[in-house]
């Protein structure tokens, strides 16, 4: 039986800012319905990954494709494009409309596939409305993927808890319907409770569909939530399997003790 080829193949992906090379010869494959989660010390190129995939740096050298209805190379295309193309992302840091009310957040990240220009905003036509309208049931609808946050919809984001504040995110990048998710440290900042009730929340975006790849320094996270695990070094790929074998590498006891001996 001919296995379905990889959603996602990152072949000898590389960049380096003046000498230090932040991500160096990184080779990853993730299939479709896979949660990938990529640890490593600070500084040791997890989110200029993040970056190179979803384009907002170049990369050096190497190539990203995609397996959609035909393979696409991301390498090149602007970051409206990628997300086009099925890749969103959450970043390190949240990054949310705090004025704008929960579901105008999530609305917001429909633009991409919506034919409405600035000036809809002044003259709608009848077809404006009606997808406007589409906008707002869509929204509602990955909104309930997110219970806690269905009761919130019409408070400012500013008001909401850190820990959902952060789930707000998760579901604006899912307004662009990717079939990828690049979630960068989504547990961050979240007590042991919040974070368990998020590592149900992604196991219940994979049965959705979406495949998930994840960075994450909290281990607890990272056993209960991957298939599989890479973890990263000084921009290289060191090691990759399930939790406990990654756990387990020397490279990887290592890297972490290493890095906090020297600190
Ligand atoms: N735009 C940039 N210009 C220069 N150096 C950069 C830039 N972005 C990242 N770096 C460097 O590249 C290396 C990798 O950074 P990166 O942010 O990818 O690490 P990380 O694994 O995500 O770390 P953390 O766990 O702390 O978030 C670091 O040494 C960082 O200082
Ligand atoms: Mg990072």
């Amino acid at each position: 039986m001919s296995q379905a080829p990889p959603l996602l193949s990152i072949r000898r992906l590389s960049k380096a800012f003046g000498g230090l090379k932040a991500v160096s010869q990184v080779d990853i494959e993730l299939r479709a319905g896979e949660i990938l989660s990529l640890i490593g010390p600070n500084g040791s190129g997890k989110t200029t990954l993040f970056n190179l995939i979803s384009g907002i740096y170049q990369p050096d050298e190497g190539e990203v494709w995609l397996q959609d209805h035909r393979a696409v190379n991301l390498v090149g295309l602007r970051p409206h494009k990628i997300t086009a193309q099925g890749v969103a992302r959450t970043f390190q840091n949240i990054r949310i409309f705090p004025d704008m009310t929960v579901l105008e957040n999530v609305m917001v990240g429909f633009h991409c596939r919506t034919q409405s220009g600035p000036l809809s905003a002044l003259f709608k036509t009848p077809a404006q409305k009606k997808e406007e309208q589409y906008i707002v049931t869509e929204a509602q609808r990955r909104l309930a993927l997110f219970r806690q946050l269905l009761p919130l919809i019409n408070e400012p984001a500013k008001t909401l808890p850190y820990a959902y504040r952060k789930r707000l995110e998760i579901v604006r990048a899912l307004a662009s319907s990717p079939r990828l998710l690049l979630l960068d440290e989504p547990a961050a900042g979240m007590n042991p409770h919040e974070t368990k009730e998020l590592m149900a929340d992604l196991h219940r975006l994979r049965e959705s569909g979406y495949t998930l790849m994840v960075i994450e320094h909290d281990m607890l996270m990272v056993k209960g939530l991957s298939d599989r695990v890479i973890a990263f070094d000084y921009g290289q790929k060191i090691a990759e399997g399930t939790f406990d074998e990654v756990r387990r590498n020397e490279r990887v006891i290592e890297a972490y003790l290493g890095k906090a001996a020297r600190c």
